[in-house]
């Protein structure tokens, strides 16, 4: 049993003194009645529960998949910057929501926003060996001696990468394939052969794509088949 004021901030965007408010005036209905009480306990399953007539959409995990714009940083608050949490819908507020690992701040597309912690650490730990995927634009042309040395496994200053896939798509653009997520490890991977990215693009996490009806800057909830793919090992 919990206290309904816990159970709708917890799963709205509504704050606890939102709910005791709207309660005190009336405006909430639990199963068919007009609660009086805020603290009133409650069984969280399969209650229905309407403000001002609007059933709220009690949902305990958050996940939403981002098509991540330029300019903005991985974090859930910043002094100067604006971060991924500022594109996140009203409605998904107050739900303890953070970005499942980072892009850099010039690094676009898709990342999931999540409140699920396992899920994400699931996502992240390169134990679990979902791959990441980022369409590259480097400052010089692509050369079979990256292809190979991405391959062999790239050794930064602070760590041994493990074996990465690069394909060439065009003479300074290509495809990265990664496994694990260092700090700025793609940018800092063709730092050793000289090269400069200029464009990072997220393309795909696990076995998902990022969906095209996200454009840049938006994000929607995720579908249980895109979480299902996104947490796919990859076998090669
Ligand atoms: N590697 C980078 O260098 N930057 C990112 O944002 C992601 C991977």
């Amino acid at each position: 049993m919990e206290r309904l004021d816990k159970i709708i901030s917890s799963q709205s965007q509504f704050s606890r003194k939102q709910v005791r408010e709207l309660v005190n005036k009336k405006r909430v209905i639990v199963n068919g009645q007009v609660v009086i009480k805020y603290d009133m306990k409650l069984e969280e399953e399969n209650i229905e529960i309407l403000i001002d007539g609007k059933k709220i959409n009690l949902q305990k995990d958050v996940y939403l998949i981002l098509n991540k714009p330029k300019g903005y940083i991985s974090a859930t608050e910043d002094n100067l910057l604006p971060t991924v949490l500022d594109l996140v819908p009203k409605e998904f507020k107050n739900r303890g929501l953070f970005p499942a690992g980072r892009l850099d701040k010039d690094t676009t597309g898709l990342m999931l926003i999540t409140n699920d912690g396992v899920m994400s650490h699931n996502i992240l730990s390169p134990r679990k060996h979902i791959k990441k995927v980022y369409e590259v634009t480097i400052d010089i042309d692509m050369t079979e001696e990256m292809v190979t040395g991405f391959f062999k496994g790239i050794k930064l200053s602070d760590a041994d990468c493990k074996s990465a896939d690069l394909e060439i798509v065009d003479k300074n653009k290509g495809i990265v394939t990664i496994r694990e997520g260092r700090y700025h490890q793609i940018k800092r991977m063709f730092g050793c052969f000289g090269a400069k990215v200029i464009e990072l693009n997220r393309i795909g996490m696990g076995n998902l794509k990022l969906p095209n009806d996200i454009a840049l800057g938006e994000c929607r909830s995720a579908t249980k088949k895109e979480l299902e793919l996104i947490q796919e090992k990859i076998m090669n």
